[in-house]
């Protein structure tokens, strides 16, 4: 599980530090930040796919998602005596990505590479990683930095010494692009396999060729695609070696008398067919509304036998009715008992509904000055939290 989630420097995110829960909520305004925390969340995931250079470039360059304000807010620009302005900086410019979890503890430094006058690159914009560190516990400290990564040279800790794993480390790789090389740090290959594990759903099509609408393959599916091109095999799936009683009540729950059917058809292949109440034959996925077919992909992404060791959606009740989010709110906290898991929301039902569950960690986001802060985060309740030097 993750205890902290640290950003800095990341759009309109110059620094946060997020404590989490089993159940976390992340709500607020428009503007206020929320897709931005989840865009910082997926960065990290990125890093153990190998893909965070490429995804910054996707998403306008590095320079483009820095902060754009100045690194400090003086009381005094506060309280509008004098003009926001830049300070002198601190230090060098890094997006900071970080997250505290039960054992270990992990945080990546982004920066723009320095010109070389003699050296001609056309990827002299690509970012380069500029260090990464992994450590025991939550808090960082010198002594409990187990890997420590400085550009291209990699270290970590045996005993009182440092042992070099890597000299010549690419500034486009990331410690876990290498953990085929680095012998004795089982650290790397853990979060690595423990951040391969999060799991991404964002925005389900459901247009006319929606890849949830057609007839789909139909082999054994524990995890649903995040573009829910396998949803038939995923429901089928859970039928057969899930919870088919908490599938059926799902369905029961948000359409009451309906029940869903999964046909094999030629070819090895897989439809849907829902039947409901008043109707003389079953809908095919292709005749279904765009929230009903959404809903059924979230069933099929929330009651997963295999669950994540994070489960992150955004924005779940797009084209939903009000009256289907508290079914959806207690599928997801049926689904937080076996999983972490992460929402972002502007619905106030479903909102209203996570909050019913003691569990629920409520994090409310809103803009100050151009920054998203944390309503109600005082420095007292920030949790304890240091960037690597
Ligand atoms: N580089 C940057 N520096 C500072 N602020 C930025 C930067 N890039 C984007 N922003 C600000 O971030 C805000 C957008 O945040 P985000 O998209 O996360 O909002 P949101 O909470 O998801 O809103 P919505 O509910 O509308 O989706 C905008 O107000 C934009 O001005
Ligand atoms: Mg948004």
């Amino acid at each position: 599980m993750l205890n902290t989630l640290a950003v800095a420097n990341y759009r309109s995110i110059n620094k946060l530090v997020i404590p989490l829960g089993r159940l976390n909520l992340i709500t607020g305004p428009n503007g206020s930040g929320k897709s931005n925390l989840y865009r910082a969340l997926r960065l990290l995931a990125e890093t153990a796919q190998g893909g965070v250079v490429n995804a910054l470039a996707r998403e306008g360059g590095l320079d483009s998602t820095f902060w754009a304000g100045p690194e400090n807010i003086s009381r005094r620009m506060r309280n509008h005596d004098v003009p926001i302005e830049a300070s002198v900086r601190q230090g060098p410019k890094r997006l900071r990505l970080g997250f505290a979890g039960e054992d270990f503890s992990y945080a990546i430094a982004l920066g723009l590479p320095m010109p070389l006058p003699d050296h001609v690159s056309y990827f002299s914009l690509d970012p380069e990683i500029k260090r990464e560190c992994i450590w025991a516990g939550a808090v960082y400290r010198p002594a409990s930095l187990l890997v420590n990564r400085a550009g291209p040279m990699i270290r970590a800790r045996e005993g009182r010494d440092w042992d070099v794993l890597a000299q010549h480390t690419p500034t486009f790789d990331s410690l876990f692009d290498q953990v085929g090389n680095l012998r004795s740090s089982p650290e790397v290959l853990l979060l690595r396999e423990h951040i391969r594990g999060w799991r991404f759903y964002d925005h389900f099509r459901s247009d006319a060729d929606a890849p949830a609408r057609q007839v789909q393959l139909g082999t054994r599916t524990p995890v649903l695609h995040h573009d829910g091109r396998d949803l038939a095999a995923a429901l089928q799936t859970i039928r057969e070696i899930g919870d088919p009683e908490a599938l059926q009540n799902a369905v029961s729950d948000a359409f009451p008398g309906a029940r869903l059917h999964i046909e094999p058809v030629q070819g090895g292949r897989f439809a849907i067919e829902f039947y409901q109440e008043g109707l003389l034959r079953p809908l095919s996925a292709a005749e279904l509304s765009d929230g009903t077919l959404r809903y059924l992909l979230l069933i099929a992404a929330l009651l997963t036998p295999r669950p994540p060791t994070l489960m992150v959606l955004n924005e779940p009740e797009t084209s939903l009715h009000p009256d289907l989010l508290p079914a959806l709110a207690r599928l997801i906290i049926r689904a937080s008992q076996d999983c972490q898991v992460w929402v972002v929301s502007h619905a106030s039902r479903l909102i209203a509904a996570l909050q019913q569950d003691p569990e629920c960690n409520c994090i409310v986001l809103e803009k100050q000055f151009g920054q998203t802060q944390i309503v109600g985060q005082g420095m007292l309740d920030e949790p304890a939290w240091n960037w690597p030097d």
